[in-house]
C-alpha cells in the first residue's frame, strides 16, 4: 500500500526530465498518488512536459496550459482539474522565473523595476494564485497540501542569486500566511528550500557552478543533493505523516545551510 493511494493532484513546473518538478512527480506517483500537469502554453512546451512525463511511465496523463502571468489561464486550469477530477489533495508549485540578465554576480543593484516585479510575480504571487483557486475543491477532499519550491538565497546573500534570492523571500513568506488563513480547512502550505541541482532554470543563476562544487565540499553529508531527495521529502509533506506540518521551511539540501562561512 501507497503513503499517497488515492491522492489527487496538480503539479506545475514540470518542463524536462531534470525539473524538481519531474523528480517530485516520481516520487508522488511511486508513492499511489494520481498527477495531472500544468505547463507553459504552446504546442513545443506541452510536447516537452509530455516527453518528460512518459519518463515516469505515465502516457496519458492530463495537461493543461498555464502561463503564470495570466490569471485567466490560472482559472481555466483550476476549472478543468475540477470538471476532470473528483478531488484536489496537493499543488505542487516548481516554478520561477527571472531575467537571466539580472542572476548575475554583481548584477543585484541594478536591477529594473520590471525585472523585480515579474520575478515575483512568476515566482511568488503565484502560490497565492494557485491557493486561492485549490482552496474550495481542496477543502471539499477534506483538506490538503500546497508546497513550493525555495532556495536558501531567500535568507543570506547568495553571488549571481540576486532578485530571485527576493522573490524566494516573499514565496516562503507567502506560504507562512497562507498557511495561517488556509489552516482552517485542513490546507497545508509549505515550502521545500532544496539544494541546487542542474536545471534549465538554475542554468541561468550567475553562481550555479559555484553553489554546485561547494556543496560537496562544506556540506554535513558531503554531497549535492538529488532529485530523489526532494521527491522523497515532499511525499512526506503532501502524505498524511506530514499532517501537523504547515507554514514551514524544510531544508533538502544535504545540511549545508547549517555552516558558517569559514573561508
Ligand atoms: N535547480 C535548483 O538548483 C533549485 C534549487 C532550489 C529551488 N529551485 C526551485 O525549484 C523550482 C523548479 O525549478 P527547476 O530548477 O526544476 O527548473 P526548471 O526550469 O526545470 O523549472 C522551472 C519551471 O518554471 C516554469 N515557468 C517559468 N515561467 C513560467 C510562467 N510564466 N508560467 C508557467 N510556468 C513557468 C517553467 O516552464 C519550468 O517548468 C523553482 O521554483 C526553482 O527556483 C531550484
Amino acid at each position: 500500500m501507497g503513503l499517497l493511494d488515492g491522492k489527487q493532484g496538480l503539479i506545475f513546473g514540470v518542463a524536462n526530465d531534470r525539473s524538481y518538478a519531474t523528480h517530485i512527480a516520481r516520487s508522488l506517483v511511486e508513492h499511489g498518488a494520481t498527477c495531472s500537469y500544468a505547463h507553459l502554453p504552446g504546442v513545443k512546451n506541452e510536447r516537452r512536459t509530455r516527453k518528460a512525463i512518459e519518463t515516469l511511465g505515465i502516457s496519458d496523463a492530463q495537461l493543461y496550459p498555464c502561463d503564470a502571468s495570466s490569471d485567466e489561464d490560472f482559472d481555466k486550469v483550476f476549472e478543468s482539474y475540477a470538471k476532470d477530477n473528483s478531488r484536489l489533495d496537493f499543488v505542487i508549485h516548481s516554478i520561477a522565473f527571472a531575467e537571466r540578465e539580472w542572476l548575475a554576480q554583481g548584477k543585484f543593484a541594478s536591477t529594473p523595476r520590471d525585472a523585480y516585479l515579474s520575478a515575483i510575480d512568476i515566482s511568488a504571487y503565484t502560490l497565492l494564485a494557485m491557493g486561492q483557486r485549490a482552496r474550495a475543491q481542496m477543502a471539499d477532499s477534506g483538506g490538503g497540501a500546497i508546497l513550493g519550491m525555495s532556495y536558501y538565497g531567500s535568507e543570506k546573500v547568495v553571488p549571481g542569486y540576486n532578485v530571485m534570492g527576493v522573490a524566494k523571500a516573499a514565496l516562503e513568506c507567502t506560504a507562512r500566511y497562507l498557511a495561517a488563513e488556509l489552516g482552517e480547512q485542513g490546507i497545508r502550505v509549505n515550502t521545500i528550500s532544496g539544494g541546487p541541482l542542474k536545471t534549465l532554470a538554475s542554468s541561468a543563476v550567475g553562481g550555479i557552478d559555484t553553489m554546485l562544487e561547494h556543496t560537496p565540499r562544506i556540506a554535513p553529508l558531503k554531497r549535492n543533493v538529488e532529485g530523489t531527495d526532494v521527491g522523497g521529502a515532499a511525499v512526506w509533506l503532501v502524505s498524511d505523516l506530514g499532517a501537523g506540518v504547515t507554514g514551514e521551511n524544510i531544508y533538502v539540501d544535504c545540511g549545508v545551510n547549517i555552516i558558517g562561512a569559514a573561508e
